[in-house]
């Protein structure tokens, strides 16, 4: 866990470089169906990388400097349902607060201030009462508040120093155990249900929870399936995209794919090895100064490669990359920025991921890349390079005719029920090489191969 002196720091740099008082609320806590019954809590990253407070209902306030955590008071018969609570006051003093409030009293202590900076937050009531406080609209994922807390916000969580660094390391490692025991748990007649909770015991067992709902599934070609409805049959190909979650916010983001029965066919190898050596390749370049859009290019390339080799498209490699030709079986961006969010910083919309002057492509698939920066030691990416065979693509009338001289559809019949092919690690950029901090999950195909089933 990091240090109240760390979250102390955080906001004495905070209020340095927003001239003003701010305000940001916590998420509170959201009912499933009935008041008492109520969705898994999860701070919002913001809120949480300020504060470390990790309770529902929860504000922030840092006026000329000083900050105020607001708590909700423990209700009278709390003690009797949910035992014996600290007061806020113990609560605030463990995470290193001078000045705690109770919640209730936000709204009048901040009457008086005049140009209050705030933030939306996933928590819409929380987001309305800052809206109301400050007079500003905001809208979550739209509308997200003040411009200078925003960019001080993106600054600050977009570089991870090395005790984020560690946080994530060390998530990394209960990362690896669970995609193990989902690797050993594989086996012909086994159920992807049987995977999913194979891999989220080992999550759950270590205290941890998951960072997203695990994408488990022989249909990898769809690229967010949380459906686990297949029994896994051999021949088939079993992608797995799972990450815990550290104690203190930080995601792991980790994606094998790996034959069901412990053996790939020829044409699963050769379309693994592609995907992992552009996956290498990629890794590589992750480097300060790198423009990430390369690292994604790069990806494409020796992709577009062996797609050619093996017929797909009529054109080389250069052609494919030049014309998009590629993306339809490699339809998605090769990667993001993580942290405290699996997306990080991305309920800003494009604001942290794309510099003043750089817009998402409108070709398909490099569309959907969602980060271009110049890359800077500190900042944490995914590199993810995909196969995927995909039927709403190669079916689509539109993509057929704009792609009929460059992909060859009748070959690409022939591969229908592939599935998906995906790789995935976390990256640290570093002054020198890049730092895979999620290198020690089995990738090279015979470690995996023995992995599966064991
Ligand atoms: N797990 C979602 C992603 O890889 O971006
Ligand atoms: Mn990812
Ligand atoms: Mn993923």
């Amino acid at each position: 866990m990091l240090s109240p002196k760390i979250h102390a720091d955080r906001r004495a740099r905070l209020a340095a470089a927003v001239n003003g008082p701010i305000l940001l609320m916590g998420s509170g806590d959201r009912p499933r169906n009935l008041p008492m019954s109520t969705v898994a809590f999860r701070q919002d990253s913001s809120f949480l990388y300020f504060t470390g407070c990790t309770h529902s209902g929860a504000a922030l306030t840092i006026v000329d400097g000083r900050s105020t955590l607001y708590l909700p008071e423990p209700a009278d018969d709390d003690a009797l349902w949910h035992g014996a609570s600290r007061t806020i006051a113990e609560l605030g003093e463990t995470l290193g607060f001078e000045r705690v409030r109770p919640s209730g009293t936000l709204e009048a202590d901040v009457a008086d201030l005049d140009d209050i900076a705030t933030i939306a937050i996933p928590d819409l009531a929380q987001t309305q009462r800052a809206s109301q406080m400050t007079n500003c609209p905001l809208r979550f994922g739209q509308d997200n508040g003040d411009d200078r807390l925003i960019s001080a916000i993106i600054q600050m969580r977009r570089l991870l120093s090395e005790a984020e660094l560690e946080e994530m390391r060390a998530t990394a490692q209960i990362t690896r155990t669970a995609h193990l025991a989902a690797m050993a748990a594989t086996r012909p007649g086994a159920h992807e249900r049987e995977i999913a909770a194979a891999f989220q015991h080992e999550v759950s067992r270590a205290g941890l929870s998951l960072a997203y709902p695990s994408i488990v599934t022989v249909r990898g070609e769809v690229l967010h399936n949380f459906e686990y409805v297949n029994t896994l049959s051999d021949g088939q190909l079993l992608l797995l995209d799972g990450g815990a979650e550290a104690a203190s916010g930080y995601a792991t983001d980790v994606t094998r794919t790996w034959p069901v029965s412990g053996r790939f066919s020829d044409r699963q190898r050769a379309a693994y090895d592609a995907v992992l050596a552009a996956q290498l390749a990629s890794i590589e370049l992750v480097r300060a100064g790198t423009r990430y859009r390369d690292v994604h290019t790069k990806s494409s390339h020796i992709l577009a490669t062996f797609l050619s080799d093996e017929g797909l498209l009529r054109c080389d490699a250069d052609a494919a990359v030049e014309t998009g030709a590629h993306a339809l079986f490699f339809p998605h961006g090769v990667g993001h920025l993580i942290g405290l969010d699996v997306h990080d910083l991305e309920n800003f919309g494009d604001r942290a991921a794309y510099p003043a002057g750089r817009q998402r492509s409108t070709q398909f698939g490099t569309g959907y890349l969602r980060l271009d920066l110049d890359l800077e030691p500190g900042m944490v990416v995914t590199v993810e390079p995909g196969f995927y065979v995909v039927p709403a693509i190669l079916d689509d009338p539109q993509l057929r005719a704009q792609f009929s001289s460059l992909v060859d559809f009748e070959r690409a019949a022939e591969w229908a029920g592939f599935g998906g092919i995906r790789i995935e690690d976390d990256v640290a950029v570093t002054s020198g090489d890049p730092e895979v901090l999620t290198e020690a999950i089995p990738k090279a195909p015979d470690e995996l191969c023995a992995a599966v089933g064991s």
